[in-house]
C-alpha cells in the first residue's frame, strides 16, 4: 500500500492549490454576494490546464489520473464550492462522459473545445418530476427522419445558462423506463433550446449558474446520440460516478477549510483570559473535525484509485460522497458555532461553507440516494420471484 503522491499528482495538487489561493480566493466573497462567476475565471482555468486536466493528451488534455483530479477538486472546493462545482460538471460530468461514451468523431469534435473553454458543458438530467427517480423522466426523444425531436423540461442545470453544449437525457419509450432513455449532444444555440435562470435565490453556491431549460421540439441528427439507443441511463449513471467523486473531493476541501479557519480562530480569539483553543470543549471539536477530514480524504482518494485501476467503484464512490459530505456538514456546523457571532456574518467565510455544503448533500444524488446505492450493492438483487 502506497500513501504518498507521485510527482505528477503532487504537481497537480500544487497547480490547483496555487490557482485556488491566488486566483479564486480573492474573488469568492464578491462572487457569492453578486451571484455570478466571471467568465474570465473560466478561461483562466482552461489556460493553466485545469479544465482539460482529467482528459487525454491526444485532445489537448492533461491526462491526469483520477487521484490527481480528486486532489484538484479538493483544492478548488477548499476555497469555493461554486468554482469547484462548475469544473466538476464541465470536466467530469460532461467531458469525461463524452470521452467514455463518445464516438471517435464526437470526441474529436467536442473535447478540444471543452478543454479550451471555447465551449462550456452542462448535463441535463433532472426534471420537475424526476429528481432522485431519474428513470421516470418525462422528456421525450421522438424519431423524426434522420434524427429525433426533443421535448421536455429540465431544472437545476448547473452551467445551463452559460453552456454552449448540453448532454440531454430524454426517453424514446417511457414504458421502458431506464431502458428507453437516450443521451444526446445538443448545441445550446439549437432552435427550441430555451433557458432561463432558476427562480428564487439559492442558499449556497450563489456564484454558480443554475438554469431552467425547456426543450421545445429541438431537432437533433441521429449521430448526436451519445452511446447507443436505450443506453442513455447507463451513460447518465456512469457520468455520475465521475461527478460524485468530484463532489466527494470538493466536500473534503470544504471540511479542510472549516478546520483551517477554526484552528486559526481558536489560536487568535481570547476569552476568560486564554485562547478559546485552550478550552477542552473546543479542542475536542477540532480533534473530531481533523479525524473527519482525514477519513473523508482517504475514502475519496481510495475511490479515485479504484477508478484508476478500472475496478468496480460505484459503491466506493457513493461511500466517499456520503461520508465526505456529512463530515463537511458537521465541520461547517462546528466552525460557525466556534466562531460565535463572527461566524454568523460573511465577515468570515465559514457561514458560506455551511450554506454551500447543503448543496453537496443534495446534488448529484442526495445523501439518501447514496445510501440506497450502497445498500443495494451490499444486498444484491432479490432473486425470489
Ligand atoms: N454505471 C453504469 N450503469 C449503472 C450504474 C452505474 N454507476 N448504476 C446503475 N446502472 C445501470 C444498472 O445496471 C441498470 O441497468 P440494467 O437494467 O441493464 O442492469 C440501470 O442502470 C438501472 O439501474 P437501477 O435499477 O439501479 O435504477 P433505478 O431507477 O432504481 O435508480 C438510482 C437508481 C441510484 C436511484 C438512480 O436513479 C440515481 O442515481 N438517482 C439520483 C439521480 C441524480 O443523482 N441526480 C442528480 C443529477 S445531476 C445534478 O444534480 C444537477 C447538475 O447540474 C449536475
Amino acid at each position: 500500500m502506497e500513501f504518498s503522491l507521485s510527482a505528477t499528482q503532487a504537481a497537480v495538487q500544487q497547480l490547483a492549490r496555487k490557482f485556488a489561493d491566488e486566483r479564486v480566493a480573492p474573488l469568492s466573497r464578491e462572487m457569492d454576494e453578486q451571484g455570478a462567476m466571471p467568465l474570465a475565471l473560466i478561461s483562466d482555468m482552461a489556460a493553466v490546464g485545469l479544465l482539460g486536466g482529467p482528459l487525454p493528451a491526444e485532445h489537448g488534455g492533461g491526462a491526469w489520473d483520477k487521484v490527481s483530479a480528486a486532489l484538484c477538486y479538493e483544492e478548488l472546493g477548499r476555497v469555493d464550492s461554486s468554482v469547484r462545482g462548475f469544473m466538476t460538471v464541465h470536466s467530469s460530468l460532461v467531458a469525461q462522459c463524452i470521452q467514455q461514451w463518445g464516438s471517435v468523431e464526437q470526441r474529436r469534435q467536442y473535447l478540444p473545445m471543452l478543454i479550451s473553454a471555447e465551449s462550456i458543458g452542462c448535463y441535463c438530467l433532472t426534471e420537475p418530476n424526476a429528481g432522485s427517480d431519474a428513470a421516470s423522466m418525462e422528456a421525450t426523444a421522438v424519431p423524426d427522419g434522420a434524427g429525433y425531436r426533443l421535448n421536455g423540461e429540465k431544472i437545476w442545470i448547473t452551467n445551463g445558462g452559460i453552456a454552449q453544449l448540453a448532454i440531454v437525457f430524454a426517453s424514446t419509450d417511457r414504458t421502458l423506463r431506464h431502458k428507453g432513455v437516450g443521451a444526446f449532444l445538443v448545441p445550446t444555440n439549437a432552435p427550441g433550446f430555451v433557458r432561463r435562470k432558476m427562480p428564487g435565490r439559492e442558499l449556497g453556491h450563489r456564484a454558480a449558474d443554475h438554469a431552467h431549460i425547456r426543450l421545445e421540439n429541438i431537432y437533433v441528427p441521429v449521430d448526436s446520440m451519445l452511446g447507443g439507443p436505450g443506453e442513455g441511463f447507463r451513460v447518465a449513471m456512469s457520468a455520475l460516478d465521475h461527478g460524485r467523486l468530484g463532489v466527494a473531493a470538493g466536500a473534503v476541501g470544504v471540511a479542510q477549510a472549516c478546520l483551517d479557519a477554526s484552528v486559526a480562530f481558536a489560536r487568535e480569539r481570547r476569552q476568560f483570559g486564554q485562547r478559546v483553543g485552550d478550552f477542552q470543549m473546543i479542542q475536542a471539536a477540532l480533534a473530531d473535525m481533523a479525524a473527519d477530514v482525514e477519513a473523508a480524504r482517504q475514502l475519496t482518494l481510495r475511490a479515485a484509485w479504484m477508478q484508476d485501476q478500472g475496478l468496480k467503484s460505484t459503491r466506493a464512490t457513493s461511500i466517499a460522497k456520503l461520508f465526505a459530505v456529512e463530515a463537511a456538514v458537521r465541520a461547517a456546523n462546528e466552525a460557525v458555532l466556534l466562531h460565535g457571532g463572527r461566524g454568523y456574518t460573511n465577515e468570515y467565510p465559514v457561514e458560506r461553507y455551511l450554506r454551500d455544503i447543503k448543496g453537496l448533500q443534495i446534488y448529484e444524488g442526495t445523501a439518501h440516494i447514496q445510501r440506497i446505492v450502497i445498500a443495494r450493492d451490499l444486498l444484491g438483487k432479490d432473486t425470489v420471484p
